[in-house]
Order: C-alpha cells, then structure tokens, then sequence
C-alpha cells in the first residue's frame, strides 16, 4: 500500500537516460518513449497507482503524457485522472511537460459529441480543458478522419484552437498518406503548426507502411507517434504461459480480447521472444526498439499497468540497431 503523499520531488537525473526526438521538422521534441493514458487511468485503478505510473515516467524522462476526451473508463475519467495529478504533483513543472488530447470519437450523445465537425471539436476541448484543470493543452488531435465533414471545416477548427491560445499544436491520429497530404496542405495554407500523426504500428501492424502514411509524413516533414506498439501487451513476455489474471485481456478486456491470442499468433510471439533473447532484449525492448531502428518515428506511445513496465520499456533505448538477418527474420515471423 503507497502512503499518501502531498509533495513531489522529481529525481534530479531525470533527463539523462531518455532521447529526445524532434517532431518532424518543427521545434518540438518528445521523449523517445511517451506514456499513454489510455488504460490503467480510469475508475478501474486506484489514484495511488495511477500516481506512481505518472511519477515514475517522469523520474526518468518521460515528458509526454497522451490522453483522448474518451479515455477512461468512464470516457473523460483518464483527463479528470490526470488533472489531479498535474494539479496536485506537476504544477511547478508544466512546462517540462508536454500534454496531449484528442476528440473524434463518441463523446456525448446527439449529433455534436462525435466526429469532425468544427461543433464538436472546439466543444470538446473546452471539455477537456476543464477536466484536465489546465489552460492549454500542447497537441490537440482531430483522432479519426471524418468522411462526412469537409477536410477544410475540420482543418479550420485546429487552426482556432491554436489561434484561441487552448492548444500550441496539433496532430492528426489516424490518417493515411493520401488525407494526410490534403490535410496538410490547408493547415500550411492557415499557418497552423500541424507537427505529427498518431497511428497504430507494431511488429504486427504494418498499416501505415501500406497506406502512405510513414512515407508522406516523413517526406512533409511531420512526426509519427507510434500508438499500440506492444500490440497491447501481446509483443511482450506477458501471454507466453497463458492469461495472467493481473493482464489487460483479463481485467479489462473492452479492445484486447482471449480471441486475439489464436495458436498462430502465440507461436509467432514465442519465435519473437527468441529472436529478443538472441539480442540481450525482452521482447517488450526489441518491440520498441524496432519501431525506432529506422529514424522515422518520433516517439513510441506505449501503456502501462505497472511501474516497472515503463522502466523496461525505457530499456528498448539501449539497443535499437538490427541486423539485415533479423529485420528479415522479424518480417518473415510477424507477416506470414
Ligand atoms: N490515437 C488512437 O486512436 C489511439 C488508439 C489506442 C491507443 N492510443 C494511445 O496509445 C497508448 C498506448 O496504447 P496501448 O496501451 O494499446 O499500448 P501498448 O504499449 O501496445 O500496450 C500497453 C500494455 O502492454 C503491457 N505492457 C506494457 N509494457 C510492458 C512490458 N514492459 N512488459 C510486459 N507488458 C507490458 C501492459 O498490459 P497489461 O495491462 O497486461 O500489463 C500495458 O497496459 C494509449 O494509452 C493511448 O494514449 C491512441
């Protein structure tokens, strides 16, 4: 049991074992690993817990902590959860800090809570604003392509959040390459500092390779945030001798179900595994190491349950070169 604490006082060397990746060609930098409120921050984990996820990222580098309107549960939970911690532990240090929001999912009923509309999207912010007890948030993403709304309305409603003073940046999560290009070319035209895209990549997940987004953004000059890159926990050591009872798949089983872990897929974790154990890695550190060996994504948006999760994925960081062999080996596992 933690022991309530009112102060904070972050480790003095907190910066010397993280690297620091610029966004693109813009003048941010973020923590080469980031830490993402997705899960673990809602009414399900007790604040002692949550305190201690926060406190140890910081300690040791991490600068980045990403939220959404609907993270939780319940949706807005995880902001409310972190504006807590911010107000009470982080005030003095919130500008050695970089907090990220995002709207475009369901958020509230009828037709204003959800999607892309210029509505909806201001709305929102002002929401989680108030949830998170801050004046600005630092990025503030449009979280999925809406079809139905005009790019430009969408475009123009981030350009007002920055113009507002409520945001100093903002991204695109979801987007592919040929979007991403329209995108872009209406927020230069506004002068909004557009600096990165948050996508889903992993081992497994190779989408944003197929769908343009990896090269348009680094041909544009954007950063890449790189969101599930554990695939939830299945790239790590944590389902190789079934379900434990303290894993996401059996506490809160909402986006990672037993059904994702198929006899192929656990055959396939278990060759991963080796080829992480050949390297000197756990295969949570060559997971992320992977997703970094080629100098294109900015930073890796990984979960934690616990502590010393965050700490050994800081470990990828140690060692994110691979041989032709393994990349091939790696593609050839993950792929078939
Ligand atoms: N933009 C979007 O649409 C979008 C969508 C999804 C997520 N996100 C963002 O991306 C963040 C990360 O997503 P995610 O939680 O799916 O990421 P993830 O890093 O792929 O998975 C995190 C989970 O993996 C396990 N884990 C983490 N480190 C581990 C380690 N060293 N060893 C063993 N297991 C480890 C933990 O699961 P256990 O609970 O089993 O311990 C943890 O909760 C989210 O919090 C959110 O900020 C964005």
């Amino acid at each position: 049991m933690l022991e309530p604490t009112t102060t904070y006082t972050p480790a003095a060397g907190r910066y010397d074992a993280m690297t620091y990746n610029r966004c693109g060609e813009s003048g941010l930098k973020l923590p080469a690993v980031s830490l993402g409120f997705w899960h673990n921050f809602g009414i399900l984990t007790p604040f002692e817990h949550m305190r201690a996820l926060v406190f140890t990222a910081f300690d040791h580098g991490i600068t980045h902590f990403d939220l959404a309107n609907n993270y939780g549960p319940e949706p807005g939970e995880a902001e409310r959860n972190c504006g807590r911690l911010i107000n009470r532990y982080f005030k003095a240090y919130r500008d050695e800090l970089v907090v990220s929001t995002k709207a475009g999912y369901e958020m509230w009923t009828g037709p204003y809570g959800d999607h892309g509309s210029r509505k909806y999207l201001l709305a929102s912010l002002d929401q989680s604003l108030e949830r998170l007890g801050l004046d600005y948030v630092d990025i503030f993403y449009h979280h999925r392509p809406d079809p139905e709304t005009p790019l430009e309305e969408t475009m123009g409603a981030l350009a007002t959040a920055v113009q507002s003073g409520k945001a100093l940046y903002v991204g695109l999560s979801n987007y592919d390459g040929p979007t991403l290009e329209r995108a872009t070319a209406i927020l230069d035209e506004l002068h909004v500092p557009f600096i990165i895209n948050q996508n889903r990549y992993n081992i497994f997940d190779r989408t944003i390779e197929r769908n343009g987004l990896k090269e348009t953004a680094k041909r544009l000059g954007k950063g890449i945030i790189t969101f599930s890159p554990l695939a939830q926990g299945l790239l790590t050591n944590r389902y190789l001798d079934g379900v434990p009872s303290d894993s996401r798949i059996a506490l809160d089983p909402r986006f990672l179900k037993d059904s994702a872990l198929t006899p192929e897929r656990l055959q396939q974790i278990r060759e991963l595994n080796d080829i992480a154990i050949a390297r000197g890695q756990t295969l949570a550190e060559m997971s992320l190491a992977w997703l970094l060996h080629d100098g294109v994504v900015t930073s890796v948006l990984a979960g934690a349950s616990k502590p010393q999760q965050i700490l050994d994925n800081i470990g990828a960081l140690k060692n994110t070169t691979f041989s032709a062999e393994e990349l091939t080996r790696i593609d050839e596992i993950s792929q078939r």
